[in-house]
């Protein structure tokens, strides 16, 4: 793997990426996680939200079309992924943008206090624990004061089944990266890189292991330091 494809691909593998959606829609319970996912971002027209790890922009695509006025924005370091997002949004009739960037990275090309939500799914799971940790200090870098996380991942696999059944995306996907989500990790870390309010909303069974939503927030900054951290980094 050249730096450029340091990631692990929507699927696992970047042969099978054609067949992600299908895969997601038979094997996760799709729509039972993602409906509440986006429940409970409720996007509103002031929102700008990013989703990091947007894959094949089914998450984007929902929160658009829950609310167009709302700004969307999908980033991801796949190119190949992108491309089916982009399709899907041409399709779908819905001015989403699509960004080229690793999750650690953010910063590179967004504003510093532009997106009041950040959201992700299924992206925790595909990241060392070290990147896991960068990522989500880039997500709290970026967000506003105040402003919301929300996360839908493979989370602490409770139960025999749960674990047995989730091996199937850890055989694709890595054990590196997937079994410290399957003890339970995230909360911690969420909480470790500055967020507040952390709360592991709810838990889905599904056929390759337990789904959860988690939520935190950024802390409301003082005036003053608001100002510093709302400043734009550099143009871009
Ligand atoms: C299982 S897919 C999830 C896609 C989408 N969020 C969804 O809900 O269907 C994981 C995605 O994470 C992306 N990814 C992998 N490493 C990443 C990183 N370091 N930063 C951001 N995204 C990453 C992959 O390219 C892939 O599109």
């Amino acid at each position: 793997m050249s730096d450029k494809d340091d990631f692990v691909p929507a699927l696992g593998r970047k042969s099978l990426t054609w067949a992600y959606d299908l895969a997601i829609a038979l094997m996760t319970r799709e729509a039972t996680w993602r409906r509440g996912l986006v429940a409970a971002i409720a996007p509103q027209p002031e929102d700008t939200i990013l989703d990091v790890g947007c894959g094949t922009g089914s998450l984007a695509i929902m929160l658009k079309r829950r609310c167009p006025q709302a700004r969307v924005i999908g980033l991801d370091p796949d190119p190949d992924v992108l491309r089916l997002a982009r399709r899907k949004a041409q399709e779908a009739g819905l001015a989403i943008e699509l960004v080229e960037a690793d999750g650690q990275r953010i910063a590179d090309t967004l504003h510093k206090g532009d997106p009041n939500k950040v959201v992700s799914s299924l992206v925790f799971h595909h990241l060392s624990l070290a990147k896991k940790r960068a990522t989500l200090g880039a997500m709290l870098d970026v967000l506003r004061s105040g402003g919301r996380l929300y996360i839908a991942d493979y989370g602490l696999q409770r139960t025999w089944l749960m674990r047995v059944l989730f091996r199937m995306v850890q055989n694709l996907d890595g054990f590196e990266t997937t079994q410290p989500n399957a003890d339970g990790v995230l909360p911690g870390l969420i909480a470790e890189a500055g967020f507040e309010g952390v709360a592991e909303t709810s838990v889905v069974s599904t056929p390759t292991g337990s789904i959860s939503l988690y939520q935190a927030h950024r802390p409301q900054l003082g005036a003053t330091e608001q100002t510093v951290a709302t400043a734009p980094m550099t143009a871009r």
